[in-house]
């Protein structure tokens, strides 16, 4: 609603601000959900990306007669991203719920969305928010939902 942009960044905004910024964060989540795609399963999931740069992505689950071409919410958040040239991110809100569930629990990204977070992202830095709403919200750090990951270091490479 605000002009503010978001950020989570410990150097410009207060704590009282990132937290409002959090909120906004899950906010967008929501939104996004309402875009799910999700006709078998009926679990319906939203993600909001947060670039380096202030600006938020959305993503939402898009499921498919073949199940394995299924994407999740996390990784159509990071696809729509990377597309638009953003290449760092600060943090991402997630929300999901079966279809007819009167309330949230917390959604935690599965594996291989992990393991995409883990291409782009600080694993000390990046902030993964599980939300049920916007005022209860969990938050980790990726480093703690995906130890010991294999990245393009192991590889040799030098990013
Ligand atoms: N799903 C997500 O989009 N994100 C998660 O964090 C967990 C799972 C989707 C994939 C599939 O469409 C449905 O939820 C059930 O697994």
């Amino acid at each position: 609603t605000g002009t503010r942009r978001l950020t989570l960044s410990k150097k410009k905004e207060t704590v009282r601000n990132m937290d409002t910024d959090r909120k906004e964060l899950i906010k967008k989540a929501f939104q996004a959900q309402k875009r799910a795609y999700a006709p078998y399963s009926g679990f319906e999931v939203g993600a909001a990306l947060l670039a380096g740069d202030g600006s938020v992505y959305g993503g939402c689950n898009i499921e498919n007669a073949s199940y394995g071409a299924c994407n999740c919410a996390e990784r159509t958040a990071f696809f729509r991203a990377v597309y638009e040239g953003k290449k760092d991110f600060n943090a991402i809100a997630i929300v999901g719920k079966q279809k007819n569930a009167d309330g949230y629990d917390y959604c935690p990204p599965c594996g291989i969305c992990r393991q995409v977070m883990a291409e782009f992202c600080d694993p000390e830095k990046f902030e993964i928010i599980l939300a049920k709403s916007e005022e209860e919200y969990r938050r980790y750090k990726l480093k703690e939902l995906l130890p010991l990951s294999f990245t393009g270091k192991d590889m040799g490479e030098d990013r």
